[in-house]
């Protein structure tokens, strides 16, 4: 873990530069990407024309407020190349990201993005504690989806030495953490505690592995869930965020020495939180729908893009960079029980709170009656025994739900491992109220 004597470790000159210089250097790359989107990509042309912009109405930062928003349908409607802002032959790389429902967002990377990407996700490694000469185990899922192949080529670029190993096989995880000796894990936070699990189930104590540091993302995950990591491996745990449709991972990411939110790259990524309702930018501070416009992005530019994630701007601290909060949850993952709004996240919180509980969880969703009913299906620790002692633990933990979120839920524990493992992004609620 790190100590007081802590020093960040080769800075570039921007993550220190002053807000001036910040502002300077993201109203000269905004106008440069307003203006390739318009004149590259037919979509982004039609809908500053419905809106009644052009690239040359932009002047200053605020400016930014008359540009229409884009949002996933956009993409979509395009599938799967029609945003794309470069001729095919410049394209080095594709990705795709699964929706829940239709067809994946596709998405395109020239060389100079994935030079970028590369640069970013070093960065990111570097301020979450990763140097030059140290072993990177990713278990994030290499394929369409962005978080291996981003994870692999940051590594490379900071000059680790990356081990490959992808989602899944969970015995091997465990083996190669012990045979390889890394230092870094990058994996989805849900997954890490089935390694965890998998450690016990062989006995090793997970403090004694090599690994100092963790580097989590992809799915939201609380502060309650970093001490959870933190104690059982003795390491550091830190945030790492991003989308495919912006970048991939390396968006924003946290530093070691505060751990504090996620410092969001604002050299390559114009941040706005916005009222999700009425699509009014709030001001810094304020919790609304997360927005970016991409600065340098050549292949698949992104213009004020909705990502439904949920968060606030935060003034930076360990880097000038602005911050943004961890991610409570997605717009579209909250869950209305009864007329009130619940995260995911909000159960999590409150089930680390129960000792005798591990941390795996999943949400039922019911209709009985015309009324809501939730499930919270979790599991006893292998230490908790007999039935008494179970329904106590649930008792305790329906209570808990009870007076901070305001809803009646029915706990159900567990056996260890009863509760379906996740070897990428954890699904966390199943809805299975008919759709009105
Ligand atoms: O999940 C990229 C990624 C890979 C990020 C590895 C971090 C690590 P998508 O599959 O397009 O891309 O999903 C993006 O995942 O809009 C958030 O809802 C969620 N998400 C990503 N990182 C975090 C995080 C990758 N640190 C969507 N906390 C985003 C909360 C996150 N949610």
């Amino acid at each position: 873990m790190v100590d007081a004597s802590y020093k960040p470790y080769g800075l570039e000159p921007v993550e220190t530069a002053s807000r001036d210089e910040i502002a300077a250097l993201q109203t000269q790359r905004l106008a440069w990407s307003l203006r390739h989107a318009y004149d590259n990509v037919e979509a982004y042309r039609k809908k500053f024309d419905a809106a009644g912009v052009t690239p040359s109405d932009f002047k200053h930062l605020e400016d930014i407020a008359k540009f229409p928003f884009t949002t996933k349908a956009d993409l979509r409607e395009n599938y799967p190349f029609g945003m794309f802002a470069v001729p095919q032959d410049r394209i080095v790389r594709i990705h795709a990201s699964s929706g829940t429902t239709g067809k994946p967002t596709v998405v395109g990377y020239t060389q100079t993005d994935i030079d970028n990407w590369s640069h970013l996700m070093a960065r990111s490694i570097r301020a979450s504690g990763g140097r030059p000469g140290m072993k990177v185990h990713v278990a994030y899922g290499y394929g369409l989806f962005t978080g291996g192949l981003g994870a692999h080529y940051g590594a490379e670029r900071l000059g680790c030495a990356v081990i490959p190993v992808s989602g899944g096989m969970t015995e091997r995880q465990v083996q190669l953490i012990c045979d390889f000796k890394p230092d870094i894990i990058m994996v989805t936070p849900s997954y890490m505690l089935a390694i965890l699990d998998e450690f016990k189930a062989k006995g090793i104590d997970a403090r004694e592995t090599s690994l100092s540091i963790g580097i989590f993302g992809a799915e939201p995950w609380t502060n309650q869930m970093r001490t959870e990591i933190e104690d059982a491996f003795a390491m550091d745990a830190v945030d790492i965020y991003g989308l495919s449709e912006v970048m991939g991972p390396g968006v924003a990411n946290e530093c070691v020495e505060t751990k504090d939110g996620l410092h969001i790259w604002e050299d390559h990524f114009y941040p706005e939180v916005i009222d999700p309702e009425t699509g009014k930018v709030l001001p810094d501070g304020e919790k609304g729908e997360l927005v970016f416009t991409s600065l340098t992005k050549e292949a698949f530019p992104v213009i004020r893009y909705r990502t439904r994630d949920l968060t606030r701007l935060l003034p930076g601290t360990a880097r000038t960079h602005r911050r943004m909060e961890k991610v409570t949850g997605r717009s579209d993952d909250m869950m209305i029980i009864r007329g009130v709004n619940v995260f995911p996240t909000q159960i999590e919180e409150l089930l680390l709170r129960c000792e005798g509980l591990s941390p795996h969880y999943l949400i039922e969703l019911m209709r009985e009656d015309r009324l809501d009913v939730a499930t919270v299906f979790v599991e006893a620790r292998p230490e908790l025994h007999g039935a008494a002692a179970r329904d106590a633990e649930a008792a305790a933990l329906a209570a808990h739900i009870r007076n901070n979120v305001g809803i009646g839920v029915k706990v159900i524990v567990g056996d260890p491992g009863s509760v379906e493992r996740s070897v990428g992004k954890a699904r966390r609620v199943i809805d299975k109220r008919p759709k009105q």
